[in-house]
């Protein structure tokens, strides 16, 4: 490896991350090969089996060797019913999440064809746009407890931590996207109408940032509102913020709007350190082992990772391969079509 190499942390994980992984890993060959890439990957097999058979989710010290010597950090899917605590999910997932401080989360919704869209007459133009969500606060940093737990009178709590910090430096994050991609119109979304305290520091923070950005039109929409006109029209929107929890689900929303979960990809950045870059689904123990799983999210995700490392060309290849597959028909069950996992991925491979 020569010293400009930059070296990639593979996680399959479970389930279908396993499955989906192993295509963009091939993705990730090919693409090398194609486009001369200096990068290397290594592959980490951690996940469920090595929980239930070590009690370990992932060694002492993993951070701190993301933190030296890796670019980036690819996981497939984390989550297997043998393990109903999600443990070793938590430990890997969040942990990667909360430990690297990856406070973006961005999460493209792009309707790479316009077959694959549920809503009516809506074109390729009509859904393009990237939600940011807050990553490392919000209603997932695990503050709360339960009392009286499995009796009549249980009492569970679960706190939504915010902080000015951690909610401007998102803010400041997607107008700036926003700016450097020639975006214009950016929609931050809260619920600071029913949360007055958590969301309400939204709404002041959001009022300061945006003069910063006189050339971007911001605006704001409450969470019941923003979802309503995501289905009502999408083509509205260009640059979505918001908090953790939202973010989080109108995202599934997001890939219903191209095509489902198995066209999804998202990057967890924190800027100048290394990141980290997953599909949005999950590890689908109902299809796991079938050979039928989407391999384009993680083929997508690829491509996003790369283009974080400054290979622009091997990432807009990547979603091009993506495409052309999805226009030959060369798709899973989930998209109609009757190839397999495998085969997916190596006709996408071909192609780059
Ligand atoms: N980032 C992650 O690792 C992540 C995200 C979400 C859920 N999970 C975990 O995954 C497990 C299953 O969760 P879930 O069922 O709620 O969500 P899921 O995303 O795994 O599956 C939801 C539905 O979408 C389908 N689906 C998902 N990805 C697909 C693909 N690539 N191709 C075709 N179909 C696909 C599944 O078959 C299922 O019907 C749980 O343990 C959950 O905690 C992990």
């Amino acid at each position: 490896m020569s010293e400009k190499t930059r070296r990639i942390a593979f996680i399959p994980g479970d389930g279908i991350g396993i499955e989906v992984t192993a295509e963009a890993i091939k993705a990730l060959e090919a693409l090398i090969k194609s486009h001369g890439l200096a990068v290397d990957y290594r592959v980490f097999d951690w996940g469920a089996e090595k929980y239930l058979r070590e009690g370990v989710s992932l060694p002492e010290g993993a951070f701190d060797i993301f933190r030296r010597d890796y670019a980036a950090i690819f996981i497939g899917a984390l989550g297997d019913p043998r393990v109903p605590s999600n443990q070793h999910a938590a430990d890997i997932l969040l942990g990667t999440r909360f430990n690297l401080d990856l406070y973006v989360n961005q999460r493209p919704v792009k309707l790479l064809d316009a077959r694959l869209c549920p809503l009516k007459n809506r074109s390729e133009q009509d859904v393009d746009f990237v939600i940011f969500r807050e990553n490392t606060e919000g209603l997932y940093v695990g503050m709360g407890g339960v009392f009286k737990k499995n009796t009549p009178d249980e009492i569970a709590v679960q706190e939504d931590m915010n902080t000015r910090k951690g909610v401007e430096r998102i803010l400041v994050y997607a107008f700036e996207y926003a700016g450097a991609h020639g975006l214009k119109k950016l929609c931050m979304s809260d619920k600071a109408n029913a949360l007055p305290f958590g969301h309400g520091l939204w709404q002041r923070a959001f009022a300061e940032v945006r003069k910063r950005y006189p050339g971007i039109e911001s605006r704001h929409l409450y969470v019941d509102t923003l979802n309503m006109e995501l289905v009502r029209d999408p083509s509205q929107f260009e640059v979505i913020v918001t908090c953790n929890m939202f973010g989080d689900i109108l995202s599934d929303l997001g890939a219903a709007l191209q095509g489902g979960l198995g066209l999804a990809p998202s990057a967890n950045i924190h800027p100048g350190q290394v990141s980290m870059f997953e599909t949005v689904h999950g590890s689908a123990p109902n299809i796991a082992g079938k050979n039928v799983a989407n391999p384009m999210a993680a083929v997508l995700t690829v491509g996003m990772m790369l283009d974080h490392l400054g290979h622009a060309q091997a990432a807009a290849r990547a979603e091009e391969a993506v495409r052309e597959a999805i226009r030959e028909n060369v798709t899973t069950p989930d998209l109609g079509g009757s190839f397999g996992t495998r085969e997916t991925g190596d006709w996408i491979a071909a192609r780059l």
